[in-house]
């Protein structure tokens, strides 16, 4: 089974009947959104959930999965979401599908945060995967100034020909920093920048890891 898939279904064992769940967005939380559905088809079971992305909602929609309005909802169960890069603090470089400002706010809205990852995302320290930062449009040039004078090399992303637009309609700036010595205090620095709205570094929110290895084994790392 792909790594990726083996993670997901691994860590919707620790859902239950009639809790509400946070719904991940990438190839990874994928899998997860289809064994709910499976448990909410076959098993009968009545959840509650919230997508962190519009992608994630249609496809939680297409298979029955209750979508409920976040203005209803004080506190989510347990979401399950993927990571680009995880270390073994579970510090996160989240925002490869540029989802990462809805993925915060609803993980920061969860009791349990679960990663699901395969084994090429665990990393001895976060960095090499270029860090997402979300951005308004307006002077978006001047904040990308202010992004390279903390030192990365940074590349507004595209989607063909013009720029990408996440859910919230903002840009996202990938920026390379390197190997990152201290996440939190990066957070802090990127997010003091106006016209930052949010950066992909998820850092003591991430409560369970279960990683997916190509030999068919599980690792599941708690913190
Ligand atoms: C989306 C994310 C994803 O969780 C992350 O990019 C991992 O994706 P995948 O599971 O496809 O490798 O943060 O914004």
């Amino acid at each position: 089974m792909d790594p990726k898939q083996l993670a997901a279904e691994k860590a919707v064992t620790f859902l239950d009947n009639g809790m509400t769940i946070g719904l991940g967005t990438g190839s990874t939380a994928y899998w997860a959104i289809e064994k709910i559905g499976e448990k909410v088809n076959k098993e009968g079971w009545k959840v509650k959930a919230i997508a962190t992305s519009i992608r994630s909602e249609e496809q939680a929609r297409g298979l029955g999965i209750p979508i409920v309005d976040f203005s209803s909802v004080q506190l989510i169960d347990v979401t399950i979401d993927g990571a680009d890069e995880v270390d073994a603090q579970l510090q996160l470089i989240k925002g490869g599908g540029g989802a990462l400002l809805r993925e915060k706010i609803v993980a920061t809205n969860s009791k349990q945060m679960i990663v699901v990852a395969d084994e090429s995302k665990w990393v001895p320290s976060l960095g090499s995967y270029p860090l997402p930062v979300e951005v308004i449009h307006f002077g978006w040039q001047r904040t990308f100034e202010k992004l390279e004078l903390l030192g990365c090399k940074a590349e507004r992303r595209m989607n063909g020909a013009g720029p990408y637009l996440t859910d919230n309609g903002n840009y996202i700036i990938d920026c390379a920093f390197g190997e990152i010595q201290d996440a939190p205090s990066l957070h802090e620095s990127v997010n003091t920048i106006t016209g930052v709205v949010d950066n992909g570094l998820f850092i003591r929110i991430a409560t369970k890891l279960v990683l997916g290895f190509k030999n068919g084994e599980t690792r599941i790392i708690s913190r």
